[in-house]
């Protein structure tokens, strides 16, 4: 077959192929059989492989790009992506459509959706292929997660050819993960020894994380598309236009009702408050919006929703149960969270054996009693919670609930701060979950970066008595790492897995503790938990004193006139300083080798001073975490745009179009990740 003829027959199968897609996919009504389907995939794959210069990224061949994506890079969204106005009432809804009938008159309609409990997805379209998939983030900048929505078969890579699809599309919908799916998920979790997810939007938000494509493909995500934006649409409402956009390709809410009173309105949220089970995904409540987008426009916006629709939230799911017990957990900072044991009940779908009682108010305000008939809630968040007692149930002889006085895991006395809603255990220095806390921050990423010993390895260390703190890290030997192991078992499963310390993962261990000596101070200094000192403040003092002894020998008044750091910040490090203890492990880890002040820097700073770096894309050596700190240590600054301000645009693999056209706009270089290490030994 000649170039010309596999062009021809190319885009003829992709065609054939999208429009099967889409009506097994977004319609649910396939006309082929699976063979047949199959047989025009290979096809398409054998000429691409032949003709691989005519292989187009849309293609239905590309959606899995078996693509490792390192990061996902942060997008600015061309419309903000609002939240909705909550209600929970028919009164709240009254009042919604007085406030509407006010602003606009008596001449509108409503539409009803479901609201889809999953993440949100902005999907842009330029020239009917898909360019960009972004989340919500904080609502004006989100992650770009293209690579792993197009995996998603109900999202259309290109949109069908008919009329009226605007140039520059944007729709923004849910990706959610069926019912199903969610339960082949965690299943095969469970038997993995891996954490099961509390819930589906978790298991779909988790997935569109996910660094392989690959697996994302197979955790057979779905979208439903609820909003379509541009400037020129073709219908003048909300209505038509979905209905339209199905057209082009998109899965729209299966359930739209016009309602053109409040009255259809309620008729619609009492039907969907019962059948809602029947549907294989979740929903938490109802979206009414108002149809015509003209009147859309003149209601307008407040800062954080539109005032053209309101969310109707279903009510929490709640059931009755037995308290059997309350034990009381200690986190990593020594706070003690009381948690309720019950007698196992079904709730929405899951077994509820636990519920968080917060703390000792919460258990007062109560009256809670051994044994009591509790009344427990599951809404939004994944822990349910006790919201009530069935006193009438009681028995007599019923003992009342008492705070714990002592840690469980310690047994040190428990203490409570004048004010304070937690109780805490003040054992720092020795409380396991606490010293485990510790050793943990130590250890992460934005740390010390020593993630080998990440994932239950520093649990087992401090259970074989090697650690005890993080300076113990640095005596660690090789004989005495190698074997280590424990078993992990998994009670719900009856199943179990060993973590072992074989020689790759001990070596790894040791050269990741010798790579941490070279650690910039700034990083060590966040490293030590000092309470308050976050990553920012940590570099702010560091800036500020430029070595330990300088910021030891600071008095509280000098703390102050450093940028960021207020009273609280202050008397925690002089607490923190006062402490023999710390002093000790500071002297240690000195004594080993680790960056106590910023000469290192400052010698190799100024490599870089002055630049203005923007980072974008994925690379090879670097994750953008590690080039953003590379920059920063040598004396550079990295920011978010591309402005006349930047010196150079450090372009990886897949950078954001935006980016690289504003940068030969303004005549910015753009320099690869080679090229910026040559400046790195150049300048
Ligand atoms: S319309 C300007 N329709 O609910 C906001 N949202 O709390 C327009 N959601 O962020 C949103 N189903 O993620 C709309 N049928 C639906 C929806 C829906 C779920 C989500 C969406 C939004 C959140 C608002």
């Amino acid at each position: 077959m000649d170039l010309e003829s596999a062009r021809k027959r190319i885009r003829e199968l992709s065609g054939i192929i999208d429009k099967h897609n889409y009506k097994y996919y977004v319609l649910a009504e396939p006309t082929i059989s699976d063979y047949e389907y199959d047989m025009l995939m290979e096809e398409l794959i054998e000429l691409e492989n032949k003709f691989s210069e005519l292989i187009d990224i849309n293609s239905p061949t590309q959606r899995v790009g078996g693509m490792v994506t390192k990061d996902f890079p942060a997008v600015r969204h061309k419309y903000p992506m609002l939240s909705l106005g909550n209600t929970y009432s028919k009164k709240e809804l009254q009042d919604f459509d007085s406030r509407i009938r006010k602003a606009i008159g008596d001449a509108f309609e409503y539409v009803c959706e479901l609201k889809y409990d999953g993440v949100a997805i902005g999907l842009v379209y330029e020239n009917k292929n898909l360019v960009r998939a972004v989340t919500r983030g904080d609502g004006y900048q989100g992650d770009d997660v293209t690579t792993n929505a197009r995996t998603i078969k109900s999202i259309p890579l290109k949109l069908f050819d008919g009329a009226k699809v605007p140039n520059e599309l944007e729709v923004r919908g849910e990706i959610f993960m069926p019912h199903g799916s969610f339960l082949q998920l965690n299943e095969a979790r469970l038997k993995n020894n891996e954490a099961p997810f509390a819930n589906p939007r978790n298991a779909a938000a988790g997935s569109l994380k996910l660094r392989e494509s690959k697996i994302v493909a197979s955790r057979n995500l779905d979208c439903f598309i609820y909003n379509i934006l541009g400037e020129n649409l073709p219908f003048d409402d909300h209505y038509d236009n979905l209905k339209l956009a199905k057209k082009w390709g998109f899965k729209i809410p299966e359930f739209i009702k016009k309602c053109d009173d409040l009255d259809k309105v309620f008729q619609y949220i009492s039907y969907w408050e019962k059948e809602r089970k029947t549907l294989d995904y979740d929903t938490d409540g109802i979206v009414i919006k108002i149809n015509s987008i003209e009147q859309q426009e003149k209601l307008g916006y407040t800062a954080k929703s539109p005032r053209w629709a309101i969310a109707y939230k279903f009510p929490a799911q709640q059931a009755y149960t037995r308290l059997l017990d309350v034990k009381y957990q200690v986190g990593r900072t020594g706070a003690i969270t009381p948690v309720a044991v019950l007698q196992p009940v079904q709730l929405s779908g899951t077994t509820v054996k636990r519920a968080s009682l917060y703390n000792a108010d919460k258990i007062k305000e109560l009256e809670l009693h051994l044994n009591d008939t509790v009344i427990v809630e599951k809404g939004g968040e994944i822990i349910p919670k006790i919201v009530g007692v069935d006193i009438k149930h009681r028995d007599t002889n019923a003992q009342p609930v008492t705070y714990a006085t002592k840690c469980s895991e310690c047994n040190t006395p428990l203490v409570k701060g004048e004010g304070e809603a937690l109780h805490y255990c003040p054992n720092q220095k020795d409380c396991p979950p606490q010293v485990l806390g510790k050793i943990e921050h130590f250890i992460s990423r934005k740390a010390m970066n020593i993630e080998s010993l990440g994932q239950g390895r520093t649990e087992i260390l401090i259970k074989n008595g090697l650690v005890k703190n993080i300076a113990d890290l640095y005596d660690l030997k090789y004989e005495q790492l190698y074997g280590l192991e424990k078993t992990i078992v998994n009670e719900l499963e009856g199943t179990s897995k060993k973590i072992s310390f074989r020689e790759k993962t001990v070596n790894n261990i040791l050269n990741a503790l010798e790579k941490s000596k070279s650690v910039p101070f700034e990083r060590v200094l966040y490293a030590l938990g000092i309470r308050y000192v976050g990553e920012t403040v940590a570099k702010k003092i560091a800036q500020h004193f430029t070595s330990i002894d300088n910021l030891m020998n600071s008095s509280f008044e000098q703390l102050l006139e450093v940028p960021e750091v207020g009273k609280k910040i202050a008397y925690s490090i002089i607490l923190f300083f006062q402490d023999k203890d710390n002093l000790n492990i500071i002297d240690r880890l000195k004594s080993k080798g680790l960056q106590f002040e910023t000469g290192e820097k400052s010698k190799k700073g100024g490599l870089l001073n002055g630049k203005v770096f923007v980072i974008s894309g994925v690379f090879e050596k670097y994750s953008r975490q590690g080039l953003k700190s590379l920059i920063e240590d040598n004396g550079g600054k990295v920011t978010g745009s591309v402005s006349s301000n930047t010196d150079y645009l450090v372009a990886g693999e897949n950078m954001g179009p935006e980016k690289r056209k504003k940068a030969v706009e303004l005549k910015v270089p753009l320099i690869n990740e080679s090229e910026f290490e040559e400046l790195l030994s150049n300048v």
